[in-house]
């Protein structure tokens, strides 16, 4: 039986991690949960906000399902029992180097971009973004008296696994990678375009290959974002441009992601704890339920269910729309929707 160790965190994390559960138990009924308190629910029940005992059944688990952590009340903590210090040391402890942002302009809700409507229309773009690397881990680093400097390193190999990930990803969609980098200036950018394009050349060339520049990327991004299938890039690139992308389809409570290394993968949706609407039973649930289908998809293999669950979200978002989409619907109605949808 397939372990899922769920942390629903703070805000609204427990309600739309709950969401996300009840609908992994409609499509696949062998799953087997447990739930363990983190971030700054976590340091009220053990002082830690990841405490020993939450990270020992997180290594032992096939799959981690994360709601959102933080809230005002932990702001004025010392760093290290911050909740936010407690998800670095959790993706630390599962080694995830690859994260899968997703973005998508759904059908129907092509009003809610910023773009207009017909630039909206069709934005389907899965980042894939290198998490451990890059400026903010690399060594030297330091502030010394009016002197400061951080080091962008990246591996062949490092280069390697993170360009495998996106050219996999891209066979199971549109099958076109664009990686992004900064060749013109960077000699790491220049080992990251030919570590990505000699892979391609001997084991993914029924893939399509582009490589772009981070600056002209950011501009299409935004003039022509329909054009991108799978974006590979560093880990600094890709934190800039997932997060301009996100404003993409016009709500938070949209845009899933995953997390994976060489074991259990993370999945969390990419919002916050939204202190600000936490308790009111009105957060969007969408962004966890897809997270729990990417889930099925990367760390059980289980392709339909996580299609059925896609599409089931994408009917219950045009039936019963949330707030933050300009609709009534609540957490509980949107989730019956969603299970409605399922069948
Ligand atoms: N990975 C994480 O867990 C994560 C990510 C970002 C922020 N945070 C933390 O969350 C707390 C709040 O941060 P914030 O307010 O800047 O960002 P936020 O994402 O929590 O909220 C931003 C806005 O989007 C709305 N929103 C977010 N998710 C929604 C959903 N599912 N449905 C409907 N509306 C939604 C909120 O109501 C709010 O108005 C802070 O403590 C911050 O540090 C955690």
């Amino acid at each position: 039986m397939p372990q899922i160790v769920v942390l629903p965190g703070d805000g609204i994390g427990p309600e739309v991690t709950r969401a996300a559960i009840e609908v992994l138990q409609k499509v696949s009924s062998d799953l087997e949960f447990s739930e363990y308190a983190f971030g700054g629910a976590g340091f009220e029940k053990y002082g830690d906000p990841f405490a020993p005992e939450v990270e020992a059944a997180v290594l032992g688990a096939d799959a981690v399902l994360l709601g959102a952590i933080g809230g005002p009340q932990f702001e004025g903590l010392p760093k290290p029992q911050r909740p936010e210090a407690g998800l670095l040391r959790l993706r630390k402890a599962m080694g995830v180097y690859a994260n899968l942002r997703p973005v998508k302009v759904f059908p129907g809700l092509e009003h809610l971009s910023p773009l207009r409507p017909e630039k909206a229309a069709g934005v389907d773009i899965l980042f894939v973004r290198e998490l451990l690397g890059g400026l903010y881990f690399g060594q030297p680093r330091a502030w010394e008296g009016d002197m400061a400097y951080n080091t962008m390193r990246y591996t062949t190999p490092e280069v390697q696994r993170i360009s495998k990930v996106a050219f996999e990803a891209a066979r199971g969609r549109r099958n076109r990678v664009t990686s992004v980098d900064k060749a013109n200036v960077l000699e790491v950018s220049e080992l990251w375009r030919k570590t990505a394009q000699d892979l391609h050349d001997s084991s993914y060339p029924d893939v399509t290959l582009n490589h772009e520049l981070v600056d002209s990327a950011a501009m299409l991004i935004v003039s022509d974002p329909s054009r991108y299938d799978v974006i590979l890039t560093e880990n600094l690139f890709g934190d800039i441009l997932s997060d301009l992308s996100a404003v993409l389809p016009g709500s938070l409570g949209l845009l899933p992601s995953a997390s994976l290394g060489d074991g259990a993968g993370l999945y969390e949706p990419i919002h916050g704890s939204a202190p600000d609407i936490a308790g009111k039973g009105i957060a969007n649930p969408a962004a966890a339920i897809l997270s729990a289908a990417m889930l099925l998809r990367h760390s059980l293999g289980r392709e339909n269910e996580a299609a059925r669950v896609e599409s089931a979200v994408s009917l219950a978002l045009k039936s019963h729309p949330t707030r933050d989409l300009g609709g009534t619907a609540g957490t509980q109605e949107f989730l019956d929707a969603v299970l409605e949808h399922l069948g």
